[in-house]
């Protein structure tokens, strides 16, 4: 049962727990979801902010190179060379984006190099590389204007190196003459700086990459331009598979190639992707994606954190609500426990068994009922045990009336001649010894005649009166022989009742002789008289022998007697209890061994009471 009890309270405990826990995730997911779509938001557009920088960076650098008069100067008539050289190496040593600075004639040949702060040009043995048949000066072959174009974000490619170098970006102007073109002026930038300066998030954090969208160059739709991993990127040149489809998923790819901006779960929802979108060129079939992508384990650390707590806490919760529930269902238990146990033994009938037990409130009232219960129970077999003692006395009784009237009637001949003779003889031979007793026997056998003779006669056909019970009783006491050392004292007050008055004597006389017989050879009988409520109440107390159990038990069996047979009979209180019961009363006896006998009679109804 407390077993079953506490699983029930763990049970409880844990499912509250659960729910409240599960509340409380889904409530911090969300708070966390919306804090990830506005870092998101916050780390795009600093990084596009960057990025449109960077591009209006190197508008500003090589406009200003190209407004420079030296260099129309150079081109005009090939005087100036140093001057731009120096000006080149300047622009080199203090704008670290700067990757090359090239002069390049109308026919697409580099007049003045300068790469990586050296100066090509300027080396001996230096050819002039022709790149006309370059893809980034192409578009600027075409130009009608002077206007800045930028080339394809990629990887360089050295001529004279067979590996590719670190990516960058070309920006291209031509110079115009009456819609002629003279020659270009070409800077490199270092692509990476670009890369570098979004990806300013912590490893744990995420990453950032930049892919291109290009619906002109299908070769370059989808690939890398930046990324953390750089075996990603420029799979166009790279000859790799790693393009946003197939890092990422059609459905980033599908997002990029028709939302400007978005957020998105990746990698089966563990991580967000946050992207928006640059038009370095100007043309919305060549757009750039910077994305972000925010590492889920990182984002729901703080969630995950609490996870661990909440299971810790689940746990102790539940170990505790076990433990809890074991000493509450044992608390409680075990006084319910104790009052089955007690209701057990009162069912099997052994109604002096104590319910005992340390119980507090409800419970304590419960096993208050269940003691008084009991108590009331017991206290009505009793009175039934008694009532069929009493049935038991007045069947014995009345069977014997049946078998003392016919006794009576054979012996009272036999035993009047027994005397008769007793006189004839003592007559004609005078008194002896023997016929004393003779005679003496047999008038004793007319006594206990005489005696059954009233057991069984029916009182309730004699005539009854107004019985002064006071006076019948000092009128005993007047005749009673007893010894001086013996006091005899009664506390009498007028008390009538409707009875049949040799009968009631017959009962007063009786008690009286059992209590100082009881009391011999010397003590104390008390006689009281009184009422309570409407009955009168005879009361005779004895200081003298007493009776144990066994011997209350039978003191109204007829011919129960501990005395000898001289002295008494054993009818005395068999004819006190028929008399009283016809007369509608109820006798009782108490008693102690050695200490004394109460008798008590009542009788209900007293006119007097
Ligand atoms: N007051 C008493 N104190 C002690 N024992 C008593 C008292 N009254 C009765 N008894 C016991 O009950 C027995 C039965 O009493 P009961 O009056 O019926 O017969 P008895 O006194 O022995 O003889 P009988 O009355 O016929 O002369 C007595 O023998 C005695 O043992
Ligand atoms: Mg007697």
């Amino acid at each position: 049962m407390s077993r079953k009890l506490a699983m029930w309270i763990s049970v409880l405990v844990a499912l509250v727990l659960l729910l409240s826990t599960g509340i409380y995730f889904a409530q911090s997911r969300a708070v966390i979801e919306r804090e990830i779509g506005r870092r998101a938001t916050e780390l795009l557009e600093a990084d596009r902010k960057t990025v449109a920088d960077f591009l209006y960076h190197m508008q500003s650098v090589t406009f200003g190179l190209f407004h420079n008069p030296y260099l129309t100067m150079y081109l005009d008539s090939g005087e100036g060379k140093d001057e731009i050289e120096n000006l080149f190496m300047n622009y080199c040593a203090n704008i670290p984006e700067i990757q090359a600075l090239r002069v390049v004639d109308s026919d697409g040949v580099i007049r003045i190099f300068i790469r990586e702060c050296v100066n090509l040009t300027g080396e001996e043995g230096y050819e002039p590389i022709d790149i006309s048949d370059k893809e980034f000066m192409q578009p600027a072959f075409e130009l009608e204007e002077e206007s800045i174009i930028f080339s394809n974000f990629e990887r360089g490619h050295l001529p004279d190196a067979t590996s590719f170098c670190p990516s960058m970006l070309r920006a291209v102007i031509p110079f115009m003459e009456n819609g002629e073109k003279r020659g270009f002026l070409v800077v490199n930038f270092w692509g990476e700086r670009i890369g570098a300066v979004i990806d300013k998030m912590r490893k744990e954090e995420g990453f950032s990459f930049i892919a291109e969208m290009n619906r002109k160059e299908p070769m370059r739709h989808g690939i890398f331009l930046f990324h953390r991993d750089k075996t990603y990127e420029f799979a166009n040149q790279m000859e790799h598979n790693k393009r946003v489809i197939s890092v990422y998923g059609e459905d980033v790819m599908h997002a990029f190639e028709n939302n400007r901006n978005g957020l998105m779960k990746i990698n089966n929802g563990k991580d967000y992707l946050a992207f928006t979108t640059i038009s370095p060129y100007n043309d919305v079939r060549r757009q750039w994606k910077i994305a972000a992508v925010l590492n889920g384990d990182f984002i729901f650390r703080s969630l995950s954190g609490l996870k661990y707590n909440f299971i810790i806490v689940m746990a102790v919760s539940l170990f505790m609500s076990v433990i809890t529930a074991f000493i509450f269902s044992a608390r409680f238990l075990k006084p319910i426990g104790d009052i089955k146990y007690s209701l057990q033994q009162y069912g099997e009938g052994n109604l002096d068994h104590e319910l005992e037990g340390d119980f507090t409130d409800e419970l304590n009232d419960m096993a208050d009922s269940i003691r008084e219960m009991a108590s009331s129970l017991k206290h009505h077999i009793e009175g039934m045990k008694e009532s069929r003692r009493k049935m038991e006395i007045v069947d014995r009784l009345s069977s014997l009336s049946v078998l003392s009237a016919g006794i009576s009637h054979e012996l009272a001949t036999p035993l009047n001649s027994i005397l008769v003779a007793c006189t004839l003889m003592e007559k004609e031979y005078g008194k002896s010894e023997e016929l004393t007793a003779v005679r003496a026997q047999a008038e004793r056998c007319v006594d206990i005649l005489s005696a059954m003779k009233r057991l069984m006669t029916d009182s309730s056909a004699q005539d009854k009166t107004n019985v002064n019970l006071r006076e019948t009783i000092e009128n005993i006491m007047r005749f009673l022989e007893v010894d001086a050392k013996i006091s005899l004292k009664a506390e009498l007050n007028d008390v009538y009742i409707t009875a049949n008055e040799t009968l009631i004597s017959q009962v007063v006389l009786n008690i009286l002789i059992n209590a100082v017989d009881a009391v011999y050879p010397e003590g104390e009988v008390n006689i009281k008289l009184f009422c309570i409520d409407s009955s009168a109440v005879l009361e005779v107390s004895d200081t003298g022998r007493g009776m144990d159990e066994k011997e209350m038990e039978n003191i109204f069996d007829p011919f129960f007697t501990t005395k000898s047979p001289d002295k008494g009979t054993g009818l005395g209180l068999s004819i006190v209890h028929r008399i009283v019961t016809e007369h509608g009363g109820r006798i009782s006896v108490e008693s102690e061994k050695e200490r004394g006998t109460t008798i008590r009679v009542e009788f209900d109804e007293s006119s007097s009471c």
